[in-house]
C-alpha cells in the first residue's frame, strides 16, 4: 500500500492506493494477488484493457527490430499505422501529427490553429480539461489547476458547455480555433448536445475559425462510436487523439485536414513522436478495437449500466449522464467515501470532481465483472 517515492501526482495527495502489479482484460492485481476490477484505474487508457495480447505481441516484435528512429526518416511501421488511422478516419482528414501524451497532442492542435489562421484567440469550454501543459492548461477550465501556475498562456476564453449564444458571442473573427471535448471527462461527464456542436461548426465556419474536438478521452470506441463525433456527424477541422489510441503505450496523434496544414507556417516537432515501437502498438490496437467491435461493445453494456443507474432509488444521486462506456453519477455529497467503498469490495473506480463518480471501466470488461461492478456501486452508493 505504500506510495513510495512516487512523482506521478503532484499535489493531488489523498488515502493511499494499492500497489498494481499486474493486469489482464478487465483486471488487475495488487502485490497481494488481490484481484481488483478496473472500473477506471486505467483513467480510459486501458480501453483494451490490460496487457492486449495482439498488442504485446506487436510491442515485443517490434523492440527486437527498431525501437526509435527520428522523424525525419521514413520508417514502414509509422506509415502502415497513420494510413491505418486515417483510413478509419473521414477522408477530409489528411495529416497527422504524433506525439506522446494527450497535453503535447493538444499543445500542436493550438500551434497548428494559430499558425494555420494567423490568428490570436482560442475559445474553450468551462468545465474543458485539455492537459497541463500550459498552452493545454491554458485552455482547462478548473481554478485550482491553473491558478498556481499563472500567468498562463494569453487569448484563451472560456464559454459555458452546451450555451450556444454564448459560443456564438464569443467566436470572432480574431479566432483560431475553438477547442471542445464532445463528452467533457475530468469536468464531470457531461455529454454534448447535437446542437451545440452543430453551432460550433457553423461558427467556426462564419468566421474562418477552425473546430477542434478533444478526443483524447473520448476516443477509440469509448462513447460506443471510434470517435465520439461519430454520434453527431459534425466534423473537426482538427482532431486530438491519445489515451489507448496505441492500447497502453504512450501516444498522441493531432489529425488534421491538409488544407489547414498547406497554411502552416514555422515548425513543430517531437523526438519521440512517431516511434516504432508505438506506432507497431497502435497498428494492433487499432485492428483490436474494430475487429473486436469494442465500440459496439461499450454501447451496448454503457447503455443498460445507464438505464440501471437512471432507475436507482437513491436518494443521493443527483444525476447520472454519460455515453457509452463514459459514465458520471453526480452525487449530491463528497464521491471520497464511495470510491473508498467500492475499492474495499474489489472495484477501483476515480472521481471527476469533488461529487462525481467516474466510470471508464475496459471495453473488454467481462460481464460478469461488470454486473457486479455496478451491483457494488449501487451499493456503495446506497451505502452513504
Ligand atoms: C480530454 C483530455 N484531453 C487531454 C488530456 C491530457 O492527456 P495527458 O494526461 O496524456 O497529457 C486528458 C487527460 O485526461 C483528457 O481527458
Amino acid at each position: 500500500m505504500s506510495a513510495g517515492p512516487t512523482n506521478l501526482e503532484f499535489g493531488e495527495g489523498g488515502r493511499p492506493r494499492p500497489t498494481i502489479v499486474r493486469g489482464e482484460g478487465g483486471a488487475l492485481w495488487d502485490d497481494r494477488g488481490r484481484r481488483l476490477v478496473d472500473l477506471g484505474a486505467t483513467h480510459g487508457v486501458g480501453n483494451l484493457g490490460a496487457c492486449p495480447p495482439t498488442v504485446v505481441r506487436a510491442v515485443q516484435a517490434q523492440a527486437a527490430q527498431l525501437l526509435y528512429l527520428g522523424s525525419g526518416y521514413a520508417n514502414p511501421v509509422r506509415t502502415a499505422f497513420l494510413e491505418k488511422l486515417l483510413g478509419l478516419l473521414p477522408p477530409s482528414f489528411g495529416r497527422v501529427f504524433l506525439s506522446n501524451s494527450g497535453t503535447e497532442a493538444v499543445e500542436a492542435a493550438i500551434k497548428i490553429a494559430r499558425s494555420s489562421t494567423g490568428r490570436p484567440k482560442i475559445v474553450a469550454a468551462m468545465r474543458g480539461f485539455h492537459g497541463r501543459t500550459l498552452g493545454a492548461l491554458s485552455a482547462t477550465w478548473r481554478k485550482e489547476l491553473r491558478e498556481p501556475f499563472g500567468p498562463l498562456v494569453p487569448e484563451f476564453v472560456h464559454v459555458p458547455f452546451n450555451d450556444i449564444a454564448a459560443l456564438d458571442a464569443a467566436v470572432d473573427e480574431r479566432t483560431a480555433l475553438v477547442l471542445l471535448e464532445p463528452v467533457q471527462g475530468e469536468g464531470g461527464v457531461h455529454v454534448a448536445t447535437a446542437e451545440y456542436l452543430r453551432a460550433a461548426r457553423a461558427a467556426a465556419d462564419r468566421t474562418g475559425a477552425l473546430l477542434g474536438f478533444d478526443e483524447v478521452q473520448t476516443g477509440m470506441g469509448r462513447t460506443g462510436r471510434l470517435f465520439a463525433f461519430e454520434h453527431w456527424g459534425v466534423l473537426p477541422d482538427l482532431l486530438v487523439l491519445s489515451k489507448s489510441l496505441a492500447g497502453g503505450i504512450p501516444i498522441g496523434a493531432t489529425v488534421t485536414t491538409t488544407e489547414v496544414e498547406s497554411r502552416f507556417r514555422g515548425s513543430h516537432h517531437s523526438t519521440f513522436g512517431g516511434n516504432p515501437l508505438a506506432c507497431a502498438a497502435g497498428i494492433a490496437a487499432l485492428d483490436f478495437v474494430v475487429g473486436g467491435r469494442l465500440p459496439e461493445r461499450a454501447e451496448r453494456l454503457g447503455r443498460v449500466a445507464l438505464e440501471g443507474f437512471r432507475s436507482l432509488p437513491a436518494s443521493r444521486v443527483r444525476e447520472v449522464r454519460g455515453l457509452g462506456l463514459m459514465i458520471g453519477i453526480e452525487l449530491r455529497d463528497k464521491v471520497a467515501p464511495v470510491l473508498a467503498a467500492l475499492e474495499a469490495r474489489g472495484f477501483l473506480a476515480i472521481p471527476a470532481g469533488a461529487t462525481v463518480l467516474r466510470l471508464l471501466p475496459p471495453l473488454v470488461i467481462e460481464e460478469t465483472d461488470w454486473d457486479q461492478g455496478l451491483a457494488a456501486v449501487a451499493e456503495a452508493i446506497g451505502d452513504g
